[in-house]
């Protein structure tokens, strides 16, 4: 049989960066009550974190109300624990006609550790609306 592991490429997450890129946008406490069933954080709070403070970013940017279209990529690199300091930093990584994408990083700090520690990071897709819910021309300037 031939060996194709060779020849595949990589799926993995490349290295990290060693510090938290852009705009801190949220910080927060992971608490008892945002577990899974192992005791650990549940990745779909960290996820709703992420999400809250890339639209954060996102309405910032373009000055408008935004809702998330997409997430493109996401990668949960460590786990969470109960009492992590969670650092959500974002920063634009394109605009588009009425479309923001946002690189988002969660970092945390442990309890009786003083390091930052990147533990997930994707890339959320919002588009600016009207009132009516309809996507809106983003003023570039
Ligand atoms: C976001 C929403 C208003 C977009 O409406 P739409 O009719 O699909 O809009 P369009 O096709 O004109 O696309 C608008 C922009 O979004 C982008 N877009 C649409 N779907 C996308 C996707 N799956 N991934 C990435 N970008 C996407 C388009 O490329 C376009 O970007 P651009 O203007 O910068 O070129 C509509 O899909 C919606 O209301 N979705 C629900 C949003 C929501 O409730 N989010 C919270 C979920 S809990």
């Amino acid at each position: 049989m031939t060996d194709t592991t060779s020849a595949t490429p990589s799926v993995h997450a490349p290295p990290p960066p060693s510090e938290p890129s852009g705009d801190l946008c949220i910080r927060t406490m992971a608490m008892p009550a945002d577990t899974n069933a192992n005791g650990d954080i549940f990745g779909g709070w960290l996820l709703s974190q992420m999400d809250v403070g890339g639209g954060i970013m996102a309405a910032k940017v373009a000055k408008l109300r935004t809702v998330t279209v997409s997430i493109e990529t996401m990668t949960f690199r460590k786990p969470v624990y109960v009492g992590d300091v969670v650092s959500v930093h974002c920063s634009t990584i394109r605009i588009g006609r009425t479309s923001i994408t946002i690189r988002v990083e969660a970092w945390v700090t442990r309890r009786k550790e003083t390091g930052l520690i990147l533990v997930t990071e994707g890339n959320f897709v919002y588009v600016a609306i009207d009132e009516n819910g309809h996507p809106r021309a983003i003023a570039k300037n």
